[in-house]
């Protein structure tokens, strides 16, 4: 029987975000806003103040007697290992000892009655160095040997001779920088002990289970006595996929020697100094193609400043590789990964992880074409972009290509042709003022590419109240993924979504999960969440056949539960279950079907399916000043079926906002003493509001269905609307082009900072 109520918060429907009020309002608990146990202590890092070099003398005397300080910790102190290296590759010290490979490196953790004493109390340690050669920039590091933080990986198939044989051929290089998280809440964690080896952990992480696994390892204890708990973050991007090990481990380090809770928060200079951001590159390409501006091969080294250790920075520059195709079919290709150690923090995950960096050198490479070509680079793209049967650079078929419709349906709704002229015409005025548009595709890749990492896990129990507590292994940063599962569980089982009590993500209930990362949270925890519903639909569902002597058929679980001619409300069919002793808990699993991945052959079908989307941009350049604004951004973007398409928009928003930032003012800046100098907003600059579009539509592409079975045939968003901010970066290329009749392709390197601009254009004028 099918429940004929129209259920509220059901999956597809456009309900708000489960804490939207909350967070407006200021009442939406972050770590920081937690009640503070009885007798809690501050801890605070104290930094090495070189980019490279050994300790020759460590005097932390006048830091211990310092008002207010209970505890000072080195390397020495760690009961386990000191390291907290996500990867395994035993290179990242919680705290440094004898050697420092980067400026702000934390060496040494105060832990004082206030944060202010603990902050003053670092001030007055006596760090001598025998300083180092030092390299921070990538393509330094590399000319100096410093190697490689992890294994490179190449990419290729096809027949490399055709990049010689092709009519023509372009090299060049483009650089793009970094960026900096900028999560609203920065990294905080707080530790209170338990008996024995016990240890809870309240923090802001998308992934507590590695929290769990570091702060075991350090303190050499089973994962058994460690909790860690997160009920939401003020934002995360990535920033907080491994970067939040240092917090967590030393607060969890102090509050066990302490027997005390500890909680650290770095103000926001530091944490910018000692966390990683987004790896900058350095790209050399080479490109093969005919007059017709078909890409008959492509060639790409891929130069990626990684900081001192390697972090995520193998899988991150493996998923650059995996998107230096973007969209479009090279019939040759050799691609090669070099993550260099450099003397920097050790970069990290940032929203489409390395897929950016790639994805923007298939469109330099297409722009390249269309500039020798004298055409429109749309036109190249269209007739570069992949045919279903073909295959990638790792093998993999593409077989559910749609950007074909996507692309008319925005040259159409944001009158691409017509207003393309219309600049050419404004242009060709010659004024101060001079414009671009561009319009550029997206095609992502969705799946952890280390494949074990596509599993979750859900919890859901129903009260005999008929009210229903839902867990599940990933994490909420703003997303809305709780919302979303939630929504997934309300359909399923047939009630209103105010039933639903979603709760903070705890290693407790769902153990060995992933992070929540690679725009994955919704596609692997709402399909545990659904395998939870499925047992207990199949459970209830037998219990009312037995006590009402009915079949499957004639049972409608639900708001009102329709058992036969009977009609009774949720709550009483819950209780009646619950008398008849049915288990009303189930845990749920899921793991991705179809994915394999072999690293040392380039080859597999590492993605599970990939999520598609467009963006034509229209930017206005003072030429005089190098300053710009985007005067209009029309999106459409791919989520397959929505699960909720107000969310989703919202994604799409933020992400493409993010993304032109990441390419437009966002510039990270280190100093010849390797110290970075661009640590705080007044000269690290996000995109404010007023930098967002003046004239934003953003669609989803409705009529889109997943042909893989996702969860509701629903496609990933998180991270795929990142890339649509190249559109942006494009359109500043083309006005700086017109300068010179768009002969020669200006070739901006990211950030195109209003200085960079108005250094293209001084070029070209
Ligand atoms: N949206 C908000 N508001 N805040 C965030 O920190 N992180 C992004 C994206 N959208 C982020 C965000 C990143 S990097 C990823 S991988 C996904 O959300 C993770 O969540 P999901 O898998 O549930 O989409
Ligand atoms: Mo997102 S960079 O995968 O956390």
């Amino acid at each position: 029987m099918k429940q004929d109520v129209t259920i509220k918060g059901a999956a597809h429907s456009s309900i708000i975000h489960d804490s939207a009020i909350k967070h407006v309002t200021g009442r939406a608990e972050y770590t920081d806003d937690l009640n503070e146990p009885a007798g809690t202590l501050h801890a605070y890092l104290g930094l090495s103040t070189v980019a490279h070099g050994r300790i020759t003398s460590l005097d932390l005397d006048a830091v211990r007697k310092a008002t207010g300080v209970h505890l000072v910790l080195t390397a020495d102190d760690v009961p386990g290992e000191n390291d907290i290296s996500a990867t395994g590759l035993h290179d990242e010290p919680l705290l440094a000892r004898d050697l420092v490979q980067f400026h702000g490196q934390p060496i040494f953790a105060v832990i004082a009655e206030t944060r202010d004493q603990a902050r003053r109390a670092c001030q007055l340690a006596q760090v001598d160095y025998a300083e180092l050669p030092h390299a921070t920039d990538v393509l330094a590091a590399r000319d100096a040997g410093m190697g490689y933080v992890t294994k490179p990986l190449k990419l290729a198939r096809g027949d490399m001779a055709a990049l010689a044989a092709a009519p023509r051929r372009i090299d060049g290089r483009l650089t793009v920088g970094g960026q900096e998280h900028f999560y609203l809440e920065s990294q905080i964690a707080m530790a209170i002990p338990g008996e024995d080896d016990e240890i809870a952990i309240h923090v802001s992480t998308q992934h507590p289970s590695e929290v769990q696994h570091m702060v075991a390892h350090v303190l050499d204890v089973p994962s058994n006595a460690v909790v860690v708990n997160v009920r939401r973050m003020g934002g995360g991007f990535g920033g907080k996929e491994s970067q939040m090990n240092v917090f967590a481990c030393v607060a969890a380090l102090a509050a066990k020697r302490l027997g005390r809770a500890v909680k650290l928060r770095p103000d926001r200079d530091d944490d910018m100094s000692i966390t990683g951001k987004r790896h900058d590159f350095v790209i050399d390409y080479q490109v093969g193609f005919d007059d017709s501006g078909r890409i008959h091969a492509v060639g790409g080294d891929f130069y990626a400043r990684c900081g001192y250790a390697a972090d995520l920075s193998g899988p991150v520059t493996d998923r650059a590789l995996f998107h230096a195709d973007n969209a479009y079919y090279y019939p040759a290709v050799e691609l090669r990964s070099h993550p260099v150690k450099t003397n920097t923090c050790s970069n990290t995950a940032f929203r489409g992880f390395g897929g950016p960096q790639g994805v923007i050198m298939a469109e330099r490479v297409i722009e390249e074409i269309a500039y020798a070509l004298g055409r429109d680079p749309l036109e190249i793209r269209k007739l570069n972009l992949y045919e279903n049967g073909q295959l990638t650079p790792y093998h993999q078929e593409v077989e559910d290509q749609i950007l074909p419709r996507i692309f008319a349906e925005l040259e159409a709704s944001s009158d691409y042709h017509a207003r393309r002229q219309a600049v050419l015409d404004f242009n060709a005025r010659g004024g101060v003022i001079r414009k671009g548009i561009a319009l550029t595709p997206v095609k992502f890749g969705i799946s952890f590419t280390a494949t074990w990492y596509n599993q979750a896990g859900a919890l859901i129990h129903i009260y005999s109240d008929g009210s229903v507590h839902l867990n599940h292994g990933g994490t909420e940063m703003g997303q809305g993924l709780n919302t979303k599962v939630a929504q997934v569980v309300a359909e399923a089982l047939g009630i209103s979504i105010d039933r639903i009590r979603i709760t903070r993500t705890t290693t407790e209930k769902v153990p060995n999960t992933s992070a929540t990362a690679a725009s994955s949270g919704t596609d692997l925890n709402g399909m545990a969440a659904l395998d939870a519903c499925q047992q207990l639909l199949a459970r209830l569902t037998d219990f009312a056949a037995r006590s009402h002597g009915v079949t499957a058929d004639q049972i409608a679980i639900g708001e009102t539960t329709r058992i036969g001619d009977a009609a009774l409300p949720f709550a009483e069919f819950i209780r009646a279950a619950y008398l008849d002793r049915v288990q009303l808990s189930a845990a749920g699993f899921y793991k991705t079907p179809k994915i394999h991945w072999n690293r040392d052959t380039g080859q597999g079908r590492p993605f599970y399916y990939f999520a598609y989307g467009a963006a034509c941009a229209e930017v206005a350049v003072d030429t005089l000043t190098g300053e710009y604004v985007i005067e209009r951004a029309d999106v459409l973007h791919d989520v397959g079926r929505s699960l909720n398409p107000a969310l989703d928009k919202g994604q799409v928003e933020g992400a493409f906002v993010q993304g032109a930032g990441w390419l437009t003012s966002e510039e990270l800046w280190w100093d010849d003493k390797g110290r970075l100098r661009t640590h705080a907003p007044s000269t690290y600059k996000i995109p404010l509001a007023s930098d967002r579009p003046k004239v934003f539509n953003v669609a989803l592409a409705d009529w889109s269905v997943n042909r893989e079975t996702t969860i509701k045939r629903s496609k990933a968003v998180g991270e795929p609307p990142f890339m649509l901010g190249i559109s942006v970066f494009e359109a500043l290329n083309m006005a700086v082009a017109s300068f010179n009749g768009y002969r020669e392709n200006p070739r901006l390197d990211a950030p195109a900072t209003p200085e960079r601009v108005l250094m293209a254009v001084e070029r070209f004028r």
